[in-house]
């Protein structure tokens, strides 16, 4: 995180802004088939861009980013792949840590970690606690994590605390299962921006973005800006959101 970046230009209105943006950064492979290069190349040049998306968040009024790193459903590419995404993953957090903490940023990680190699799982652990103080941004890293295995999973405690009569099933309503989730302490998304064209939610956050508008973009990851980002949330600050009622 360098900072040294040129302000962003002032958004009008930025209380309607979203407080909340979930990523799913897609199309670093073929980013990097582009260039003749292997897809790993484009995950690398992904990952750079993180930082400048978290940096332009303050800005933006951005309080909370969530980013879409690997899904339940990336374990099936190669395993060159997979392990070059691990690595990078191990490579992210040694790298960027200390900037991390810096810069105000609290990070923390949802998915499953069962599967997770234990060092990256224990270098996960690190990071939440060391940035555990911070309030300015917090980041979300989504890591081995499928929304209708959050939902499973949730249930799963859900279904342990009836079992040892911690909670009435009769009380069960759509405010209970939430607090189960990996994104428990965290408000709902606003706004959801898939890159690269492909206009699907991947598995992404289900429950969580009942609400939620979304953008589209076909821009590959790899090359969205924090000026695209501005754009994006400027537009949102325009839209009406109505939660299924009628326009006041
Ligand atoms: C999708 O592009 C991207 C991924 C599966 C990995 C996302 C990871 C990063 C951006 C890198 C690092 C993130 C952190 C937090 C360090 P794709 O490979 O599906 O692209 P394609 O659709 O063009 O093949």
């Amino acid at each position: 995180m360098d900072g040294g970046a040129e302000p962003l230009k002032p958004i009008p209105d930025i209380g309607r802004g979203p407080r909340h943006v979930a990523i799913i950064m897609d199309g670093n492979g073929r980013w990097a088939t582009q260039r003749g290069r292997p897809r790993l190349f484009g995950h690398h040049a992904g990952a750079r861009r993180v930082r400048e998306i978290v940096e332009a968040c303050p800005d933006l009024g951005v309080k909370y980013l969530t980013i879409f790193a690997f899904s339940t459903e990336n374990w099936k590419r190669t395993q060159v792949e997979v392990a070059g995404l691990m690595n990078l993953f191990r490579r992210y957090i040694t790298k960027e840590a200390r900037a991390l903490r810096e810069a105000g940023v609290r990070v923390r990680f949802i998915g499953d970690r069962v599967r997770l190699d234990a060092k990256l799982v224990a270098m996960m652990d690190e990071l939440e606690n060391l940035t555990c103080e911070n309030d300015l941004v917090h980041l979300t890293i989504a890591l081995n994590y499928g929304g209708r295995d959050e939902v499973a999973r949730a249930t799963k405690r859900l279904a342990q605390d009836v079992a040892n009569g911690r909670l009435d099933p009769a009380s069960v309503n759509e405010e209970t299962l939430p607090r189960y989730l990996d994104t428990c302490v965290l408000p709902d998304p606003d706004l959801v921006i898939r890159t690269s064209g492909e206009a699907r939610i991947s598995n992404f956050l289900l429950w969580q973005s009942a609400y939620a508008e979304y953008e589209f973009i076909d821009t590959l990851w790899p090359d969205f800006t924090r000026q695209e980002f501005a754009s994006l949330v400027e537009s949102y600050s325009n839209r009406e959101r109505r939660f299924g009622a009628v326009p006041a």
